[in-house]
């Protein structure tokens, strides 16, 4: 009796264990849906649309033969472009933007487009290299402009 009560308590202290080791890394946006427009040929996209989805995302991924077209529709000014652009909600997340930023848009909502970090900085999620400062991740707000969103 006592024997199977210790083992019970094993096992039930192991599941534990299990269950906080596979829920590690993931955001706390896990099981939401995005979209990722992928640019044409491009490698680090596909390191982006891997990290999203080890973050726990619904990620649904295409390569548009008009990448930029799609950039226009959603409003991404060409000064915030990146290699791809992900939607999420009424929101775009143009480039490698750290899912912490991603996190704080979803969570705060504001009344904005969008939030972008251009170009490709080395160091950023599905970039090599390393990290030589912060990364500044700007709001698109609804008139066009922009102001930084974050720093991470
Ligand atoms: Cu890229
Ligand atoms: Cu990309």
């Amino acid at each position: 009796m006592r024997k199977k009560a210790i083992a019970l308590g094993f096992i039930l202290i192991f599941s534990i264990f299990l269950l906080g080791a596979c829920s590690q890394g993931k955001s706390e946006l896990a099981g939401n849906a995005v979209k990722i427009f992928k640019g044409p040929g491009c490698g680090c996209c596909d390191i982006f649309v891997d990290y999203m989805g080890k973050k726990g995302f619904d990620v649904e991924a295409s390569s548009p033969s008009d990448i930029a077209a799609i950039k226009q529709e959603h409003g991404v000014p060409d000064s915030m472009e990146s290699c791809h652009t992900t939607i999420i909600g009424d929101y775009f997340v143009e480039g490698h933007v750290p899912v912490e930023a991603v996190e704080k848009l979803m969570l705060e909502k504001p009344d904005i487009k969008g939030i972008a970090m251009p170009g490709m900085p080395s160091g950023s999620p599905g970039m090599p290299g390393p990290k030589y400062g912060p990364f500044i991740v700007y709001a698109v707000n609804k008139d066009g402009s922009t102001s930084e969103f974050m720093r991470i």
